[in-house]
């Protein structure tokens, strides 16, 4: 898949990278599924509101991605409220329940690549991917002080959440 590579030869600390990932998502988007609603335009574009592709998951499994997204925001408040407290280790600890891989469990997962396109699949991937490089960083932050590195990996992860909810809604 091209943006894992992409990151590994940028480097994770590379700034841009999630945002070109994000718009490979989107662009790979918009072209198997609404190139006509969004014209030729190949730049990077969050679609206007209401022109959100629409996803159609079976009632049960919206019911699950949806406690599930309200897990995450959850996590996220609390990775913040550990940081601002400065326990990083913490941090870390709670990404790796609520935003990383093991966050939900597999079958899910296995449900919702079934029904996910595949830059909606590829933003799902981003998003365990940067929570798995936060986590890391976090730890590493109480080794070595350094707690601007996790800090800007959780702003870029929260700009997955967003480029999803921006380009996606769920029927
Ligand atoms: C791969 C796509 C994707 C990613 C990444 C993503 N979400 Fe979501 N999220 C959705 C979709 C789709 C919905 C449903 C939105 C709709 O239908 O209007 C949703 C809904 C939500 C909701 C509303 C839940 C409810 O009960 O209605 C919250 C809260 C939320 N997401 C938080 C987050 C947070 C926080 C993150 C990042 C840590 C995140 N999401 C990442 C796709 C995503």
């Amino acid at each position: 898949m091209a943006f894992p590579s992409m990151i590994r030869r940028f480097g994770v600390g590379f700034a841009l990278a999630g945002i070109c990932a994000l718009a490979f998502a989107a662009d790979m988007d918009m072209d198997m599924h609404s190139s006509m609603m969004h014209g030729s335009a190949s730049a990077p574009q969050v679609p206007a509101g209401g022109a959100r592709v629409a996803v159609a998951f079976p009632p049960q499994l919206k019911r699950e991605v949806l406690a599930t997204m309200r897990m995450h925001l959850q996590g996220i408040a609390n990775v913040q409220q550990a940081m601002a407290e400065g326990k990083y280790d913490e941090a870390a600890q709670i990404a790796t329940m609520a935003l990383g891989m093991s966050s939900m469990h597999g079958e899910q997962a296995q449900q919702e690549a079934r029904y996910m396109p595949p830059g909606m699949r590829a933003l799902g991937a981003q998003l365990h991917m940067q929570a798995g490089e936060f986590v890391l960083a976090a730890q590493n932050a109480t080794a070595t002080g350094d707690v601007r590195k996790p800090q800007q990996l959780l702003g870029r992860m929260l700009q997955t959440c967003v480029a999803c909810h921006a380009t996606y809604r769920l029927q």
